[in-house]
């Protein structure tokens, strides 16, 4: 069994806040931001713009890309780090609002890597015939968790969804190599100090604020991402040079172009949004994806892999043959 995908989708909301805006709230330039991160604008959620309201967007954009009805879904995993409340699951609105209500919805928290974990998550559920049909989401709204005056962070994020229908397909002869490949996940918790939020229901019980070490992560997320890399390359009996597209979590150019080349990827075949994005957590691949497919760079046949790092720290890669 293997899941293939059926449809992507994605939401921004409208609100663009530029480098430009930024400087005039915090002691910043668009001349830094550019230069450290390659981040030129965001998008930013209306006031009482819901973490559900864009997930359930960008999953009704993704099912209709796969042509199928809300009711033909019957697993919801989503990705997220900024769910609506506490408790119940974002996922469970989500499910409600598709007014889909047999199978199972559930959050996954692995921060910026979530949109890796939830498709790994989904891809095991799919293969081992539990469920047949998943919406699996990635939806943040990361300017909700931002300290506004901490230039450090609040320069690097942005709200959005992005969304993918997987379905179960039965793959033999020349199908075989179609839909999700190999996926490795990892978390290393000695690390978690050096990303976080410093609130929460059990701790402060606040929602807090983003917190990080910039150059830690940045000294972490190279090596991480190319050993995760190479590692799922390794399951799937591919290298470097049989990509045709590199989805890379949107954190920030420099660690991107540093991934690249260290796998020896061509730049041309790297996926950037970040530029206009900015970092959208576990948004950013999906919506980074949906743009590829958008503008016809990716094509059904393509080798196309996914990777993520963040916080905890959790990180992960994903091949998929589209
Ligand atoms: N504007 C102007 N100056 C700034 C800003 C800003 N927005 N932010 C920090 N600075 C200043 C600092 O105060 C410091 O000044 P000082 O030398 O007078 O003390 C100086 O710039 C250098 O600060 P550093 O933090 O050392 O800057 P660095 O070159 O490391 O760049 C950055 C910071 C962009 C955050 C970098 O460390 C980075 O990209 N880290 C990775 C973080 C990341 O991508 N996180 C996303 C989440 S994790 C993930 O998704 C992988």
């Amino acid at each position: 069994m293997r899941s293939v995908v059926k449809g992507v989708g994605g939401y921004l909301p409208d609100r663009i806040v530029t480098n430009q805006d930024l400087a005039q709230i915090v002691d910043t330039s668009d001349e830094w931001i550019t230069a450290r991160t390659g981040i030129r604008e965001r998008r930013i959620a209306a006031d009482g713009e819901l973490t559900s309201a864009m997930g359930l967007a960008a999953a009704k954009a993704a099912l209709a890309d796969a042509g199928l009805e809300p009711g033909e879904i019957d697993l919801i995993v989503l990705a997220t780090s900024t769910p609506d409340q506490t408790f119940p699951a974002t996922a469970v609105t989500i499910q409600a609002e598709l007014g889909i209500t047999d199978g199972a919805a559930f959050d996954v928290q692995a921060v910026c890597s979530g949109f890796v974990f939830a498709m790994s998550t989904a891809d095991n559920y799919l293969k081992s015939g539990q469920f047949k049909r998943a919406l699996v989401i990635g939806a943040e709204a990361f300017s909700r968790i931002l300290d506004w005056e901490d230039r450090a962070t609040c320069v690097l994020f942005g709200d959005g969804a992005g969304a993918w229908v997987l379905e179960a397909e039965r793959l033999n002869g020349t199908m075989a190599d179609r839909g999700i490949l190999a996926t490795s996940l990892r978390s290393d918790g000695r690390y978690r100090d050096k990303l976080y939020v410093d609130g929460g229901p059990s701790s402060t019980g606040t929602v807090g604020h983003l917190r990080m070490d910039g150059p830690e992560v940045f000294r972490h997320a190279v090596t991480k991402i190319s050993q995760v890399i190479g590692e799922t390359l390794d399951k799937a009996g591919y290298t470097a040079s049989d990509i045709d597209w590199f989805v890379p979590h949107q954190a920030n150019k420099r660690i991107l172009d540093g991934a690249a080349r260290k796998l020896g990827l061509d730049p041309e075949r790297v996926v950037m949004t970040v530029e206009k994005h900015a970092n959208t957590s576990a948004a950013s691949i999906p919506l980074a994806l949906m743009t590829a497919c958008s503008d016809g760079r990716i094509k059904k046949g393509d080798l196309v892999l996914l990777e993520a790092m963040g916080g905890g720290f959790t990180w992960g890669a994903l091949l998929i043959r589209w």
